[in-house]
């Protein structure tokens, strides 16, 4: 099985250069199929969940032109299917977003349903909600979504009832080329959507409002892209080596990031007593004392993300005191800390909130990576214990971080990769 081998502890010192954001790049490839022509992607994320995107959109009849590992070239002229097979799109969530992509081009869609990191129910009654609300018809049935419309979408008012990211995206892609105006409310604000707006923006999209509660969409005939467009930096990258960097003792500076989006982390970890520097594009974290205790509520953007509630765990783990995280997202989002349990960590969870209580060390143990963010809090747990932690199901790992083994290494950690097959002696 392929694995992570973490030695600790360690201490990170260096730069570490952050790479595009995963969750505004699996939303603007799909944005790409509302363009019948060529879009010029930069910044792009070398991860496993873009390249399961890309050999859906080869399936569908796209071409693509890797220039190089982040940057590419998608000429989606020819786009011949709108089916995409269940064994690609239930490989990862974001796979939803071809639904509203495809429907502003395609009268019949059909998709499988998305799969994703297992983090509780992921109803996507909000997506069908946007759909029905445009004028489409949806079915889920089989394991599969069908979407169909008879004629143009037409712009309507949409009021979301949960704040979601993925239903906002999705309204955004199916409304862009919709007939008149559409406005959509309680609409999520985080980074990455405001990415996905702008880029369709840049191709003629009359998107307004991204990034506040409100957008307003006014339909256009069609989109050209004229120039290239560099996704933003990963938000949840850059906070989780904020983390690894603080829980480690270490000094590291986080570059190529956008410091403003980074804000509900920075305050939390200041507010443990870690030094946090911010400049134009990076920010510096040094950390040289134990961690005064804290507590988190998760909450949409701009509240403390989800995502990165794991990673702030390791910090919490080795605190001087009792802190309190509250998870209000995802219902199982705390499947980790039971092997934070397994290295010595004093936890103690209730439905959605977990006590924690510092510990003096953590020990490496073999331990799981039950998510992508998980995996990343084990990761930082290896580096932060005394021996040697063994974590598998790296695969969710693998799916959202570029080269993680190679940024923690020159950050001075020992990390190494152990394929399918084989040994790590
Ligand atoms: C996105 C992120 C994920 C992050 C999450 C919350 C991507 C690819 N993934 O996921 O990393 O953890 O935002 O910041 O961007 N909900 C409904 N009905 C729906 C849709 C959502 O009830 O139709 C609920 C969910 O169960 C959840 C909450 O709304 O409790 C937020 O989910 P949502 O923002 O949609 O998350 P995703 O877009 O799936």
């Amino acid at each position: 099985m392929e694995k992570f081998i973490v030695e600790g502890p360690a201490k990170l010192v260096g730069t570490v250069n952050i790479s595009g954001a995963k969750n505004a790049a699996v939303g603007i490839l799909p944005a790409t199929l509302l363009v019948k022509g060529k879009c010029h992607l930069e910044n792009v994320p070398d991860i496993s969940d873009m390249r399961s995107y890309y050999t859906i959109l080869e399936s569908l009849g796209a071409k693509i032109e890797y220039i190089n590992k982040n940057e590419l070239i998608i000429d989606n002229t020819n786009i011949k299917s709108a089916i995409a097979s269940y064994e690609l799109t239930s490989k990862f969530r974001a796979s939803y977003y071809l639904l509203g992509a495809l429907l502003g081009r395609f009268n019949e869609v059909e998709i499988g349903l998305p799969g994703g990191c297992n983090l509780g129910a992921r109803p996507i009654d909000q997506h069908i909600k946007v759909f029905e609300k445009l004028g489409a018809k949806i079915d889920v049935r089989s394991g599969r979504v069908y979407a169909s419309k008879t004629s143009k979408l037409k712009g309507t008012s949409i009021f979301l009832d949960v704040v979601s990211v993925g239903a906002t995206i999705n309204a955004i892609l199916a409304a862009t080329l919709a007939e008149g105006t559409t406005i959509i409310e309680n609409v999520a604000k985080e980074p990455h959507i405001v990415d996905i707006a702008s880029f369709l923006n840049s191709m003629g999209a009359n998107i307004k409002g991204a990034g506040t509660d409100v957008i307003k969409i006014v339909g256009v005939e069609k989109l050209e892209q004229k120039s290239s467009y560099s996704i933003i930096p990963d938000q949840i990258e850059a906070g989780t080596f904020m983390v690894a960097a603080a829980a480690t003792k270490g000094d590291v500076i986080i570059n190529n990031c956008i410091p403003k989006h980074l804000e509900p982390i920075t305050a939390k970890l200041r507010e443990a007593g870690v030094t946090v520097i911010e400049q134009d594009s990076l920010v510096h974290v040094k950390m040289d004392k134990k961690a005064k205790p804290f507590s988190i509520k998760t909450m949409p953007h701009p509240g403390f993300p989800t995502d990165m509630q794991p990673q702030m765990c390791i910090l919490l783990a080795l605190a001087s005191g009792t802190g309190m995280i509250v998870e209000n997202i995802w219902e199982s989002r705390f499947q980790y800390t039971d092997e934070l349990i397994k290295m010595g960590a004093d936890i103690l969870c209730k439905g959605n909130t977990a006590i924690v209580t510092g510990v003096d060390k953590l020990y490496g143990a073999p331990v799981i990576a039950h998510d992508l963010r998980a995996g990343a809090a084990m990761i930082i747990a290896g580096l932060v214990a005394e021996g040697k932690t063994e974590i598998t199901h790296i695969n969710h790992i693998l799916r959202g971080y570029e080269d993680i083994v190679g940024k923690f290494l020159k950050l001075g950690a020992n990390i190494k990769y152990i394929s399918e097959g084989d040994t790590d002696d």
